[in-house]
């Protein structure tokens, strides 16, 4: 067989792309991209693949999130800052009831392109090309807003690495030091689990204490001042991907340069297809989401085509069926892996598959059939005696009222008041955190039993 080319997906199917009419722009963007420099390095891509084999072990767990799709108008330094510090918040809970270190990932600087479920739109009897995402075209109802326009790519990547910077100054620069897990508290979380936080932060603060009478300060230890922080998206705009991938000199291998993990989202895991024929030349881990309508055959094919070496970290399986259908759904897929022998990471999107139409009109998700998703997932995985490695989010640090339900009890009629999101309704800080708290239930529950199993 001959070597795998960053531009073989062009001679396959391609689905959920946009037709850009003028070639010599593409061109122009493409040439200028291959140029500017990668967003991520080889180095981290392959640390967050342990990290990722760690958790289908059971030895870590993800917790992938960030929005649905990032937006050029709503991009800002305070936006990025607060998903950052919920998602401390969050991995603080995890850990702690989990007692393994939470592999911290965003959905974040380069989550532009979207698929959609209609190649078109009609509003009021007008019919236009349906918004696919800010590095393609814009939102607004009108027929030159939704004309693809390669140009957004540039603006994209010049996104991307203003947020990667960010969020590298974030991880290292003094923000996520350990002793400041108090200050992480967003102003409205609800009460009840700020108080929930507030033990387990007083908790660390006083193992920290003790540690610093023992000598262990952040001043000497590495692991108490900073974190990991890897971004993510859906490596969907194939253009924009292989404008940034580059050869890694120390393996000879390839990187996609655009964010450490990208994935292959429902929609465009045709195993002949031209994503699946992209993400299998690269050496980051890569997601592949799997859905009510993926068979065990399409996951076994699909299985050898992203990951010939069994490679432990390569592959994440991020399950999204909906509510009720994890369980119809999962356990035939963990058998075909396990069938296989085959080393993956199964993480659980209680999104995708849970977004309804509100009597008010809005498209939501109830936060009810987002937990019990996250609970069958969790079941499904007890029964099989297989590892639940993460959870990936639709979420955000700011107050929106874009998923009903959780203790602060968004109503339909609330969804109205901040609804902000560019794409999907994400969970707003205090049900990103009130989710924690029950998936940390679920996975210190686990460990209990797993320890009583091997005690007895
Ligand atoms: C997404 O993650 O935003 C998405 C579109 O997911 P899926 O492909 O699972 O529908
Ligand atoms: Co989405």
């Amino acid at each position: 067989m001959s070597e795998w080319q960053k531009s073989d997906w062009r001679n396959k199917p391609r689905v959920q792309m946009p037709d850009y009419t003028d070639a010599a722009a593409l061109n122009a963007v493409e040439a200028q991209l291959s140029n500017f420099p990668p967003l991520v390095f080889a180095g981290e891509a392959r640390t967050l693949k342990q990290h990722l084999g760690a958790a289908g072990r059971g030895e870590a767990f993800l917790l992938q999130g960030g929005d649905c799709a990032e937006s050029f108008d709503q991009f800002s330094a305070d936006g990025i800052r607060d998903t950052f510090k919920v998602m401390l918040q969050m991995a603080m809970v995890l850990t702690y009831g989990a007692k393994v270190p939470v592999v911290k990932v965003g959905r974040m600087a380069g989550q532009f392109a979207k698929p959609r479920s209609a190649p078109t739109e009609t509003v009021d009897g007008v019919e236009l090309p349906s918004y696919r995402g800010d590095i393609i075209n814009e939102l607004a109802f009108t027929p030159e807003a939704r004309i693809p326009n390669p140009q957004k790519m540039l603006q994209a990547y010049t996104q991307a690495a203003a947020t990667v910077n960010l969020l590298r100054a974030f991880s290292t620069g003094g923000f996520a030091d350990m002793s400041r897990v108090h200050s992480w508290t967003l102003g409205f979380t609800d009460e009840q689990d700020v108080q929930k936080y507030t033990d387990i932060a007083d908790r660390i603060q006083d193992s920290i204490d003790f540690m610093a009478a023992a000598g262990i300060t952040a001043d000497t230890t590495h692991e108490f001042s900073t974190v990991e922080f890897y971004t993510s998206h859906e490596g969907l705009l194939l253009e924009y991907e292989e404008a940034l991938t580059r050869l890694d000199s120390t393996s000879g291998k390839w990187l996609a340069g655009s964010g450490h993990m990208i994935w292959i989202g429902d929609r465009t895991r045709q195993p002949d297809g031209a994503h699946v024929e992209f993400c299998r030349g690269v050496l980051n881990p890569i997601g592949l989401k799997c859905g009510p309508t993926t068979t065990a055959d399409d996951l076994k094919v699909l299985m050898s085509r992203l990951n010939p070496e069994n490679e432990e970290g390569k592959l994440t399986l991020i399950a999204r069926f909906g509510a009720g259908k994890a369980v119809e759904h999962l356990p035939r897929l963990v058998k075909a892996v396990k069938e296989e022998g085959a080393n993956v990471t199964w993480v659980c999107d209680p999104m995708h598959g849970n977004t309804i139409k509100s009597s008010t009109g809005y498209k939501t998700r109830p936060f009810d059939s987002v937990l019990r998703e996250v609970r069958d997932f969790f079941g499904v995985h007890k029964a099989e005696g297989t590892i639940p490695g993460g959870v990936h989010f639709e979420m955000t640090g700011q107050d929106v009222t874009e998923c009903t339900g959780g203790v602060r009890a968004v109503t339909e009629e609330d969804l109205s008041d901040r609804y902000h999101t560019a794409c999907d309704p994400r969970l707003n800080a205090s049900q990103s955190l009130e989710l924690t708290f029950l998936v940390a239930e679920e996975l210190s529950g686990m460990r209990s039993a797993q320890g009583s199993r091997q005690a007895g």
